[in-house]
């Protein structure tokens, strides 16, 4: 298949360039480099041995998004690209919505001429809002509780229209929980920039000397040990997970399957001490930890009932906690300064 992905430089879409490669499907990729180095591709391309098409580009750019979609020709799209940070969008919730909404407005136009009616989008467990209950399946109320997610619903609506109003297409909402870890391979991973907001590449930051120690959000919730617990899920799984939900959009075989979310995680949660520990075991030392005040906005527990993926198109995670430090501990150590190695 030929496959159009947004975003592919970034931490979750070359996990999914180089799962596509490898499972012998042609890709094409679009991404402005934002959040993102041009050696994560180069090291894709040597990882898979193959090559791919690349536009340095915008979203935004209706020229160069539809030259990309004329010339490639895709059978199917995975849309990663966007702003991902939950603080910068209350911050300064503009860019959100200008490179989130009006850039899959963008994409979705480009494709209106072209045959392809099939589609993995890239949603999240943040559209679920504050949990009513767990296990989170599908059918959990839907809520906003900051600008990027209500980015993510809004992108989820104008998928379900756009469903509705031409039955052919098959789009696939993927609400990701908490997706970490690295490619076996220790050659790619997430290299966030700055500071981390998330808890794993700040974890691993400690390991690799960068840090002096992990801040944990609070220890006074109702939980196991009192810390957040998250359902943890490796990249390579979710990566893994777009292939099957892009194959389950093809296989309608120019019949549509309309708009459906997905739940990728593992079903099991983890807390935040759970998941220093096992980062310890992974790097074979101890890691400082520093209770610090819950962060605003934070809920005690969240993890998904991931049963519909496995149900549709035959998806469940594979790997555990202990492969998510592994792995990422290996591409931290390997890459202390992520992809801009100093000398
Ligand atoms: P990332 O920032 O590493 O990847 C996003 C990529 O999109 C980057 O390569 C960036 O350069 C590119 N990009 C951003 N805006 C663009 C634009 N206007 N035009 C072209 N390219 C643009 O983020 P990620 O963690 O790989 O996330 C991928 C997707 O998954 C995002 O849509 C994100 O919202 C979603 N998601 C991520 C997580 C997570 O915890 N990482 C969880 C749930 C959902
Ligand atoms: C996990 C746990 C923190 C950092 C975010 C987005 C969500 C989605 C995934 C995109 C929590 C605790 C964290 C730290 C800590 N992204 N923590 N010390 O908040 O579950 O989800 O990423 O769609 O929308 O909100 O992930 O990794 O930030 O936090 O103690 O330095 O770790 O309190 O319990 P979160 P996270």
């Amino acid at each position: 298949m030929r496959i159009l992905i947004t975003g592919g430089a970034g931490y979750i879409g070359s996990h999914t360039l180089l799962e596509v490669l490898t499972a012998g499907h042609e890709a094409h990729i679009i991404d402005n480099l934002s959040n993102a180095s041009p050696t994560a591709l180069d090291r894709v391309k040597q990882l898979a041995n193959r090559d791919f098409g690349f536009t340095e580009a915008d979203i935004r750019d209706r020229d160069a998004v539809q030259a990309a979609v004329d010339d490639f020709v895709p059978e199917a799209v995975i849309h990663f690209a966007a702003l991902k940070a939950v603080g910068k969008s209350v911050a300064d919730p503009l860019p959100y919505f200008h490179n989130n909404v009006y850039g899959t407005l963008v994409l979705l136009d480009a494709l209106r001429a072209s045959p392809c009616r099939c589609f993995a989008f890239s949603s999240s467990a943040t559209v679920y809002g504050d949990p009513d209950y767990l296990p989170i399946d599908e059918a959990h109320p839907l809520s906003v509780t900051n600008p990027y997610g209500r980015t993510k619903l809004q992108m989820e609506g104008i998928l379900q229209d756009l469903a509705h109003s031409d039955p052919s297409w098959s789009i696939a909402l993927l609400r990701y929980f908490n997706p970490v870890g690295a490619h076996a391979s220790g050659r790619i991973g997430e290299d966030p920039n700055g500071i981390p907001d998330n808890l794993m590449p700040f974890i691993a930051q400690v390991a690799v000397g960068r840090r002096p120690a992990v801040n944990v959000f609070g220890n006074d919730y109702d939980t196991i040990d009192g810390t957040g617990v998250r359902d943890y899920i490796h990249v390579t799984d979710v990566a893994r997970a777009h292939l099957a939900a892009v194959d389950w959009c093809a296989a309608g075989n120019g019949k549509g399957r309309g708009c459906e979310p997905f739940n990728l995680g593992t079903g099991r949660g983890t807390s935040v001490m759970e998941m220093v520990d096992a980062f310890s075991r992974a790097c074979g030392k101890p890691l400082p930890t520093i209770m610090t005040p819950r962060r605003p906005g934070d809920v005690a527990t969240l993890y998904a009932d991931p049963g519909k993926a496995e149900r549709v198109f035959g998806w469940r995670a594979e790997l555990d906690v202990d492969d998510m430090c592994r792995s990422s501990w290996n591409w931290q150590m390997h890459n202390p300064q992520g992809y801009d190695q100093e000398p």
